[in-house]
């Protein structure tokens, strides 16, 4: 039992801002003495659906922002993740009710819970963020959305239905580098000018299928009620239609959304080439190796963008690059990554953004050594740019800042940074991509499609 177990839960809820009106949850019901009412209004109680890699991300950034508590925890893989997860959260002190269905966990606990984290496969998204709306709980819901767009479209519906907040975990939306980089150097100083080309990538290295030893699989019977075909396939379940979307949506579209956001409209067609180049088609159904060009549309005219995901070849790593006729802007969730290229000839002096601490001057470059011959540029090159770097340290677990924005949200100081929506607009760019490969010809995107 948590101390707050005893506190009727519908009070609980009465303090809770919902998405159809901030603010609207500090009202405070009467009955409750003031001591109660400030624990309701600070602790938000939380479960968890899906406690694999990203469940454990996500719990590891939740633990460090105060007044959060695990209740429940939710996960099919009882003999691994399941029990791994409901033990761990027990060392912190979180004491929580383990369960093997969501269904079960909601017909127990939904009076309980303020929020529910979903963290399951991206087929499983729909079904599990609606029913917890529908039960009251507001939902932090990973990407991708759903795979396919109808799912996704019903979830936003849902919660513009029930008022409850859909966070959607394109985390970069509320990463204090990224927003500085958009509000202050893109759009307040205009450090690149006119963004006329972007370029993206999320290269990764050759991985084998995972497998797990047979004392841990799960029962077939079981397997199979919840979608996966076989414990090779449950593990894997992002190589699989139907289940995942692919490299190029699993990846990919946590960068292609900052292009959206960062160019302040949606693409306006897409072109790819990929395929099931290296690995076997048996097992891995979507594509391995994905390189696309979206057009987007912007007031100063076509920007294109290129981006690619391979998963044979880490090269590089990944990042965005947003060009513009002054500039340049290199950013990546990766916080050692991350600098501004000032187009020397083009573009203004930095020196006042340098003084006013929105970038860091350049380091200077060492002196070559007394007597070393002088470097020319052949006629083909020309001299790099000098380096500027963003002065926004990452001290935080990556996922923390956009999940603090979830529950100050809930708590009625916050806009959600990524709503349903924004995460729905991300689905449809990202999802033709595969439709773009398939079908080998450009698609447009009709005016309309990313809306709701
Ligand atoms: N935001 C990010 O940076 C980021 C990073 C990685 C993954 N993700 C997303 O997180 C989600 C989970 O990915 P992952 O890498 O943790 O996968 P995973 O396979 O490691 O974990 C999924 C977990 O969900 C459980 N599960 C499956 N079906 C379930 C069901 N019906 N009910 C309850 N539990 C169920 C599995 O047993 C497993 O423990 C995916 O949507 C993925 O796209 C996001």
């Amino acid at each position: 039992m948590t101390e707050n177990n005893s506190i009727n839960p519908m009070d609980r809820r009465g303090f809770m801002a919902t998405a159809g009106s901030l603010g609207a949850g500090l009202l405070i019901s009467s009955s409750r003495p003031a001591a109660a009412r400030s624990r309701i209004t600070n602790e938000i109680q939380v479960g968890l659906i899906g406690a694999g890699a990203q469940g454990q991300v996500l719990v590891d950034a939740a633990l460090q922002i105060p007044n959060v508590r695990f209740v429940a925890v939710c996960d099919i893989w009882e003999e691994y993740n399941l029990k791994r997860m409901t033990r761990s959260l027990a060392k912190f002190k979180h004491e929580n009710r383990p369960y093997n269905d969501y269904k079960a966990m909601l017909a127990a606990e939904k009076d309980r819970l303020d929020a529910v984290i979903v963290a399951t496969p991206d087929f499983w998204h729909a079904e599990h963020a609606i029913e917890c709306m529908k039960a009251g709980l507001h939902v932090y819901c990973e990407k991708e959305m759903s795979t396919n767009l109808e799912d996704a479209r019903k979830m936003v519906r849902t919660s513009r239905e029930t008022g409850k907040f859909l966070q959607i975990g394109h985390q970069r939306r509320s990463n204090p580098r990224y927003i500085h980089a958009y509000q202050k150097l893109i759009q307040e100083a205009r450090l690149l000018g006119n963004i006329t080309n972007i370029a993206g990538q999320w290269n990764r290295a050759k991985k084998d299928f995972l497998t797990m030893p047979e004392k841990y699989h799960i029962p077939q019977a079981t397997l199979e009620k919840y979608g996966f075909r076989s414990m090779e396939q449950f593990l894997n379940w992002r190589w699989y239609k139907g289940l995942g979307g692919g490299a190029i949506v699993d990846l990919g579209s946590h960068q292609i959304d900052i292009f959206t956001w960062f160019l302040g409209t949606p693409p306006r067609s897409v072109i790819a080439s990929g395929g099931t180049d290296y690995y076997s088609k048996a097992t891995h159904e979507w594509y391995d190796t994905v390189l696309t060009v979206y057009e987007y549309q912007t007031r100063r005219g076509t920007v294109r963008a290129f981006y690619q995901t391979l998963t044979t070849n880490g090269f590089g790593g990944y990042f965005e690059v947003f060009m513009g006729d002054e500039g340049t802007l290199e950013i990546s969730e990766s916080a050692g990554k991350g600098a501004l290229y000032r187009d020397v000839g083009n573009a203004p002096d930095w020196a006042q953004w340098v003084k006013r601490g929105y970038i860091l001057a350049p380091k200077e470059e060492p002196k070559p050594a007394a007597g070393a011959p002088a470097v020319t540029l052949d006629v083909r090159e020309t001299a790099p740019p000098p380096s500027y770097s963003i002065p926004v340290p990452m001290k935080k677990k990556y996922h923390q800042p956009h999940l603090e924005n979830f529950f100050d949200s809930i708590r009625g100081k916050a806009k959600l940074n990524c709503p349903g929506e924004i995460g729905f607009e991300t689905a449809v760019a990202v999802l033709k991509v595969n439709e773009a490969v398939d079908k080998a010809i450009k698609l447009e995107f009709s005016p309309g499609e990313f809306e709701v």
